[in-house]
């Protein structure tokens, strides 16, 4: 009997931005804590926009810039991933509206802030970074870089793991 994995699954609206994004910095978080193996990993979006995209290329390549690799096909978020996941975890307040709109009755499942975890910004939204400016694309990675960091050590905690 093996020991089940952690199933973390982070939600944007595209799912071609914010949320692949959070998907490879958590990957390589806890690939450099040795825990890789005892988790399921994922992201997906509320909107149909962009379902089996790779993420928007200069996602990608500020990711790369910083030394993560992303390699994600896009997906809409499902009622049945309520189910499937033991934490959800929306980049801003629209997204869980979006989220809250397809609870299953009967599921008291959380849906967590990405930034709950962001002292140096609590509770508040991750930009949308997809009509901005190039530079919002690094402003977004250093606040899912600081928000993953506290969402690592909090699973970790709360899973003994
Ligand atoms: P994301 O950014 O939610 O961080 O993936 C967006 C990407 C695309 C769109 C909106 C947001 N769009 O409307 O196509």
């Amino acid at each position: 009997m093996g020991m089940s994995k952690v199933k973390v699954l982070f939600v944007c609206l595209g799912n071609i931005c914010r949320s692949p994004l959070a998907e490879g910095i958590f990957k390589k978080k806890v690939e450099e804590k040795g825990l890789a193996d005892r988790f399921v990993i994922d992201s997906c979006g509320t909107s149909n926009y962009h379902i089996g995209e790779q993420p928007d290329r200069r996602t990608i390549k500020n990711a790369l810039a910083n030394g993560v690799r992303l390699n994600h096909q896009g997906r809409q978020f499902t009622v049945q991933d309520f189910n499937d996941f033991d934490y959800i975890v929306a980049m801003d307040s629209s997204n869980v509206q979006n989220i809250e709109k397809l609870r299953p009755v009967g599921s008291d499942k959380q849906i967590m802030l990405m930034r709950s975890f962001d002292e140096a910004g609590l509770n508040k939204d991750v930009p949308d970074p997809y009509y901005g400016v190039e530079n919002g694309f690094q402003e977004v990675f250093d606040i899912l870089d600081r928000s993953i960091e506290g969402l690592v050590n909090h699973v970790v905690l709360e899973k003994g793991l």
